[in-house]
């Protein structure tokens, strides 16, 4: 996969490309990166690539023209035939697991950082560039969610992560959260492990993270098995868990 970034500030993207596994993915050649910087391409010599807002109102806004050429450089680069243009903005579809997923399969990416106030609608309109959001909130820039997008992206990368399965176990990537972890020590001020994790007992501790993710699940995304097809094991251990809940709250 290789992903082109738009971005003034191309330093800022040492986090993903320096530390961790997508620093080592990095290495390993699972993953192509690099950065445009709209300023490139400013027709002014100070790389001014920003101008005040028609019609008045606070800030800058990001002008069309060197974005636009830093997205026509940036498709001069790609490998494959198709390229996915994104720009991270918070007016975007939420990213959830299932867009992971779906860009995960994709060869090229392009992401459009925003700043200041955002950027020239023109660009949207000419490239009818994708709006991905990481969530209803704002931030000053497009670099942070464009790097919690690739990070999440690139877990799902075969090869990114040491053991495959990992991804696989993750939460949401089943429907359901995640079960409980522990690690040594056994016991830490008084705070023990669950037994079954100790046994050995592979089929018993499958059956216990199964059931403590649907218990998760329930107590705090409720509405991720809304949306879920349960199989019957499931079925099962669910309605075993709300029968636990109501003797529980009788016996209270
Ligand atoms: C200060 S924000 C501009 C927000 C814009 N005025 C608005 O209210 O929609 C600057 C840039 O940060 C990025 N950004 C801010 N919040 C974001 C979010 N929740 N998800 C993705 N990108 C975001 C976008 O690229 C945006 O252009």
């Amino acid at each position: 996969m290789q992903i082109q970034v738009i971005s003034i500030f191309p330093e800022m993207f040492a986090a993903i490309t320096k530390y961790g596994v997508t620093s080592r993915a990095l290495e390993n050649g699972l993953w192509q990166f690099s950065v445009i910087n709209p300023r490139e391409f400013a027709n002014n010599p100070l790389g001014y690539i920003d101008d005040r807002p028609f019609g008045g109102g606070p800030g800058m806004v990001m002008q069309v023209e060197p974005l636009l050429k830093a997205y026509h450089q940036a498709k001069k680069n790609i490998k494959s035939n198709a390229c996915r243009l994104i720009y991270l903005s918070p007016q975007g579809k939420p990213l959830d697991h299932t867009k992971v997923k779906e860009l995960s399969h994709e060869d090229d990416l392009i992401l459009v950082c925003g700043r200041y106030e955002g950027i020239d609608e023109r660009f949207l309109s000419i490239t009818k560039a994708e709006e991905i959001s990481l969530g209803d909130f704002v931030v000053s820039g497009g670099e942070l969610p464009a790097m919690l997008l690739m990070d999440s992206v690139l877990r799902c990368v075969p090869g990114v992560l040491g053991d495959a399965n990992s991804a696989q176990e993750d939460s949401f990537a089943n429907g359901l959260l995640d079960y409980p972890q522990y690690t040594r020590p056994v016991e830490f001020n008084g705070y023990g492990v669950p037994e079954v994790l100790l046994s050995g007992h592979h089929a018993h501790i499958e059956h216990w993270r199964l059931k403590q993710s649907l218990m998760r699940t329930l107590e705090k995304r409720p509405d991720l098995l809304d949306k879920r097809n349960n199989n019957p094991e499931e079925s099962c251990l669910l309605q075993e868990i709300l029968q636990e809940r109501q003797d529980k709250s009788i016996l209270e």
